[in-house]
């Protein structure tokens, strides 16, 4: 009996990045790691996975802990997880490393959170982001924020808001949750039944809360600005400062708070107004002074961001910016003789650094017309019979009817082609 194949699909929550799409993705790469070099912030690697330890740091109360972590123990009967976030990890390297400071780093790559998957809501999504370890100055939140700024206007992103919030030191928020936590429980019967259990053991978490019925409470709330010490405001003042003379505009929203616990100070958040609010945050960091403490490390403040890629080139394509560049080969050789030509003359192309391509299985002129074409590349180089003994190849502009077809020397035809893309290089 004939045993039936099993076709499978990339898991829920996932999505194969096709090489259609891979021109624009790293091309955003790109334009991050240019903008944190100029920075002078450096790249770091870390490992996919680590010790369950290191994202528990990230708060026992969040969402992120309790309900999306991939973990799993491994064959040694250690408990890992794939990493949901990039910080946790970066002060775990400080911990391990040490490095001098301040200590810039900057980072791509993919992360896990067993989400409700949904538009711009995935299981594996990607982030770049940036952080900078071992500085308490203000001037250094404004750094990371305007390193965040230039990315998206890089990208084109026009339709932008900055919102930021202080959480403040350690007293701030604590006297802010007590506060909180009081009149959260004095307004118990109209928050909402699914965030109720919350109110005794996270009551900041409760100010994430997207239902109406709980938006409603914490609308009249106390809010974390009445309860910031002297220093906390005067360093969120000269954040403030720093943007305004940046001309970043920004809004001081009071209830900002984000679903990661390690948060002190400075709070921010990318929200695009040409997206959905599901999916609106384009990015968002803060500052968080004692996480590496909390790793094993010496007290260390530092600060960062992270904006997720799927995000940013979906709000790209609702703002339709940031189009991919071209991935067409510049030359495509065509070659009824055999294929010999064609091997030899797109490896003699390729040294020049002319992009080329050609086709296989001594197809017929037609189909490698069409192949050409399909291509999307600028010229076809075509070797037939005639051009083999002549030791001359046929130039034809596969785009625009100038110029569109002569003969040339074989032995030309890079130095020809170069000259070509140099003439078409503002096109
Ligand atoms: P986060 O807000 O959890 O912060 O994630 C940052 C960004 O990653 C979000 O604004 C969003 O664009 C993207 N993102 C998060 N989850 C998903 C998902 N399931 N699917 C698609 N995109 C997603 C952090 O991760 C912090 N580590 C940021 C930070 C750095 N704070 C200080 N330093």
């Amino acid at each position: 009996m004939a045993t039936k194949v099993q076709r499978f699909q990339t898991p829920i929550g996932t999505h194969d990045l096709l090489p259609q799409a891979a021109g624009r993705w790293n091309a955003f790469q790109e334009l991050f790691a240019r903008e944190a070099n100029l920075a002078n912030f450096g790249m770091i690697e870390t490992p996919i996975f680590e010790h369950l330890g290191v994202f528990r740091r990230l708060g026992e109360g969040t969402d992120v802990v309790t309900k999306e972590m991939y973990d799993f123990l491994d064959k040694g009967d250690r408990q890992m997880a794939l990493r949901p976030e990039k910080t946790a990890s970066v002060c775990r390297a400080f911990a391990q490393h040490r490095p001098t400071t301040p200590w810039k780093v900057w980072y791509s790559g993919p992360f896990f959170r067993y989400e409700a998957p949904q538009a711009g809501r995935l299981r594996q999504f990607h982030q770049v982001g940036a952080e900078i370890l071992g500085s308490d100055d203000p001037d250094v939140d404004v750094e990371v924020i305007a390193l965040a700024a230039r990315v998206l206007a890089g990208a084109g992103l026009r339709q932008n808001l900055l919102v930021i919030n202080s959480m403040g030191d350690a007293e701030s928020r604590q006297r802010f949750a007590e506060a909180l936590q009081q009149f959260l429980r004095d307004n118990l019967d109209n928050v909402d039944p699914a965030d109720r259990q919350k109110v005794d053991a996270h009551p900041l978490r409760v100010l994430d809360s997207k239902r109406d019925a709980t938006r409603e409470v914490t609308a009249r709330a106390p809010q974390v600005a009445d309860f910031l010490t002297d220093a906390a405001t005067e360093h969120f003042g000269r954040v403030k400062a720093g943007l305004d003379s940046l001309a970043i505009s920004y809004t001081v929203e009071p209830r900002l708070v984000r679903g990661l616990d390690y948060y002190s100070h400075t709070l921010f958040e990318f929200q695009s107004q040409a997206l959905v609010t599901a999916q609106d945050a384009l990015g968002g960091g803060g500052r968080y002074n004692g996480l590496v403490k909390a790793l094993g490390g010496p007290e260390t403040p530092g600060v960062g961001f992270a904006m997720g890629i799927e995000r940013i080139l979906l709000a790209c394509d609702a703002e339709q910016t940031f189009v991919a560049p071209d991935a067409s080969p510049v030359a495509f050789v065509v070659d009824v003789t055999g294929g010999e030509n064609a091997r030899d003359l797109t490896f003699e192309l390729r040294d020049l650094g002319v992009s080329a391509d050609r086709a296989f299985d001594q197809r017929s002129m037609k189909a490698q017309m069409k192949a050409a074409d399909r291509s999307g590349a600028h010229w076809a180089v075509i070797v037939g019979q005639d051009e083999a003994a002549a030791g001359s190849v046929t130039l034809r502009n596969m785009r625009g009817s100038a110029d569109p077809q002569r003969s040339i020397p074989r032995t030309d035809i890079g130095t020809e082609l170069l000259r070509l893309l140099a003439a078409h290089a503002d096109d």
